[in-house]
């Protein structure tokens, strides 16, 4: 495991992390518009990874077959199970489903970009795991940050957006600088990707950022054969600077 690895993992099991996604239970406009094109849900084996405090454990468990939700942190999923009394929520690791027979889903969601916390090696692994898992034909829903974004990298007072916003950033990441230059040494650029300390969680994690056709190159080497694109909002497209991140889903 690269050790940002698990500087990522314990940012997640972190007290205020945990109140902070317990305390939203609606999905992103994006979200819903990519799941309307899976379609009908009813007859939908669900598994939901890196479920967090179950933000869509709610929208998503009434409406399916059945539902799964995982995540690596006890932390989390205890507080998803406090918030969803007798659904299925267990700790466990996307990188590892063995528990999961072949073949035992119609459906994976892994929302709000949480495949991105992991090293390069370990996303092939939760590509690889996501589709042995999958019926053959099965949708593999996620988002994932954007390559493409035009302030990636920037810190507030580079983005040539002058005002309060900026000010208000600014003084977030000058308070976070000794956090900020002990993650930025760890950042990566990698042939088709690159791992960035951005400002989320008071800048405590390394995100990965891929632009899409190195995305839905990545999905056709793990088997993945169909793979469709929508950024930030859910609008079907190739490729844009907007989104900070974007919806795929593949079969
Ligand atoms: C940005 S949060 C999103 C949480 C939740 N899906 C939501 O939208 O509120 C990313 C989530 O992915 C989980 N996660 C990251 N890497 C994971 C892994 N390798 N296995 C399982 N869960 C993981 C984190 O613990 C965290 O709950």
């Amino acid at each position: 495991m690269s050790d940002f690895e698990g500087l990522n993992e314990a940012t997640y099991r972190r007290a205020g992390i945990v109140e902070e996604y317990a305390a939203h239970d609606e999905l992103h406009e994006g979200e819903v518009r990519v799941l309307e094109r899976v379609g009908d849900l009813s007859g939908v084996r669900l598994l939901d990874i890196g479920v967090g405090a179950g933000r869509t454990t709610g929208h998503l468990a009434p409406r399916v077959a059945s539902y799964a939700g995982i995540d690596y942190s006890p932390e989390l999923v205890g507080a998803c199970r406090a918030r969803h009394p007798g659904v299925d929520v267990s700790v466990g690791d996307a990188r590892d489903l063995s528990r999961f027979g072949d073949a035992s889903f119609d459906l994976v969601l892994f929302s709000f970009n949480g495949i991105d916390y992991v090293s390069d090696e370990g996303r092939r692994r939760v590509l690889a795991e996501v589709r042995r898992v999958l019926v053959p034909g099965g949708t593999f829903v996620f988002s994932s940050h954007n390559r493409d974004y035009a302030l990636l990298g920037k810190l507030p007072w580079q983005t040539g957006r002058p005002g309060r916003a900026m000010l208000k950033q600014s003084a977030h990441a000058l308070l976070h600088t000794r956090r900020r230059r002990r993650m930025r040494r760890r950042e990566v650029v990698g042939p088709d990707h690159v791992l960035v300390n951005d400002n989320a969680h008071d800048w405590s994690l390394l995100t990965y950022y891929v632009s899409p056709p190195d995305q839905v190159a990545q999905l056709r080497d793990a088997g993945f054969t169909v793979v469709e694109c929508f950024d930030q909002w859910g609008e079907p497209g190739e490729r844009d600077e907007r989104s900070v991140w974007r919806h795929y889903l593949a079969r």
